[in-house]
């Protein structure tokens, strides 16, 4: 079997309860205050719980909140990047100790052994973490709508709730590490994405993948941002990419649970580190990564790698500059490979290819491929059957 890297500070952590443990936690459960997660806290539940967030076992007490917040480090001198708490209102909070039920619509997922109820420094979090107390960044302004009060403590899953949608591409990090160990891959790349996949996406995975064995395609599909394209749909987009561009046997598809931080720079470490804890080896980071608006500088999320060593990090970056198609080269460039100015590049807007789909025009093929275009089209006409 393939030797793969190890899990971010060690072993892959695993806070699902099985067997008498799961159940003496269920029968105790019924009597405990319960806190109701949303459910950005509750996909947060879901990657502590599989080790995507190892080697975290719960939501984080006050020594390691402020030592991320502050220093980008774990209090035990680990890196990580983003904090991973559990907000509630002083009046939740109130008399809160010991074990506390973690619910969602009423059921109980998961219980959470109470170490501390804290008040943090918002405003500090916000500065630091988003670089930004602008409420119009959408990490702000979730940070300011939440609780004042932070749990912290480790969790223990007793029913992990039941996915109903992407089943079948469903992976835990301890099955994409047997899946990559089974085929022999030695490096893998994992590529996050939160956007349906366009050429330049296309190109940097290409590029990784003809240095590495294989890639972890690896979508958010926990929350992002209203204007964000839904998952279903993306997930379509996916398919259609890979069923018609990409060798079968050296692509996995899997569903990232993990909510959209929209934190630049220090996201780009957090989604390394998860997909390190996944099995891969390398990591694509190109412009404006895990960006939103104009909050972070293009290359910010690359450049954040150099703060710390390769060894402590773990997984290495593959950094791509800004990407686009150039009529003259015939092909997917960058201001590293092409000498063209740039009224030769193809390349669109975002917004600008919204309105071309909402007219039912596929954008031209040199920003998107044509089953993907078709896969969007189709959704624009029927909002309603593919919103989720
Ligand atoms: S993200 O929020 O997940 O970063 P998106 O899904 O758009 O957003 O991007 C996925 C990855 O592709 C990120 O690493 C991003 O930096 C990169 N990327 C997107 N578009 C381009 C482009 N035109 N050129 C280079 N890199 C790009």
């Amino acid at each position: 079997m393939t030797q793969l890297i190890e899990p971010h500070g060690g072993p892959l952590v695993n806070r699902i309860a099985e067997g008498k443990e799961r159940e003496g936690l269920l029968e105790a459960a019924g009597r405990l205050p319960a806190v109701e997660l949303d459910a950005w806290a509750l996909s947060d539940v879901e990657m502590l719980a599989i080790g995507g967030f190892s080697p975290l076992e719960g939501f984080m007490a006050r020594a390691d909140y402020e030592r991320v917040v502050q220093r980008r480090r774990l209090a035990r001198g680990l890196v990580w990047t983003l904090p991973v708490t559990l907000a509630v209102s002083r009046e939740q909070a109130q008399g809160l100790r010991g074990d506390v039920a973690l619910t969602a619509q009423g059921q109980v997922v998961a219980v959470l052994r109470l170490e501390e109820a804290y008040v943090p420094d918002k405003a500090l979090e916000a500065q630091q973490v988003f670089g930004t107390s602008d409420a119009a960044h959408p990490g702000v302004a979730r940070l300011q709508a939440t609780g004042e009060v932070y749990l912290g403590g480790r969790i223990s899953v007793v029913n992990r709730p039941k996915a109903t949608a992407f089943l079948p591409y469903r992976l835990d990090p301890k099955d994409t590490r047997r899946l990559f160990a089974e085929r022999g891959w030695r490096r893998v790349v994992a590529f996050q994405t939160r956007n349906p996949i366009h050429r330049a996406h296309e190109y940097l995975q290409k590029c990784a993948l003809e240095m590495c064995d294989g890639m972890l395609l690896h979508p958010i599909v926990g929350e992002t941002k209203g204007d964000d394209v839904p998952a279903s749909v993306r997930m379509k987009s996916y398919e259609a990419l890979l069923a018609n561009y990409y060798p079968k046997d050296r692509v996995i598809l899997a569903v990232n649970p993990a909510s959209m931080r929209y934190a630049g720079p220090r996201e780009a470490i957090f989604h390394a580190l998860i997909r390190k804890n996944y099995g891969c080896t390398h990591f694509i980071v190109g412009r404006d990564h895990a960006g939103v608006g104009k909050f972070y500088g293009t290359y910010d999320a690359q450049r954040i790698f150099d703060d710390f060593t390769p060894e402590e990090i773990g997984i290495a970056p593959l950094c791509f500059e800004n990407t686009a198609y150039c009529t003259v080269c015939g092909g997917m460039v960058s201001s590293k490979t092409c000498p063209h100015p740039a009224e030769r590049h193809i390349s669109l807007s975002g917004t600008k290819v919204r309105e071309l789909l909402q007219a039912g025009t596929p954008p031209p093929p040199e920003v998107s491929r044509p089953e993907v275009a078709a896969v969007l089209i189709e959704a624009m006409r029927q909002p309603a059957r593919h919103a989720g």
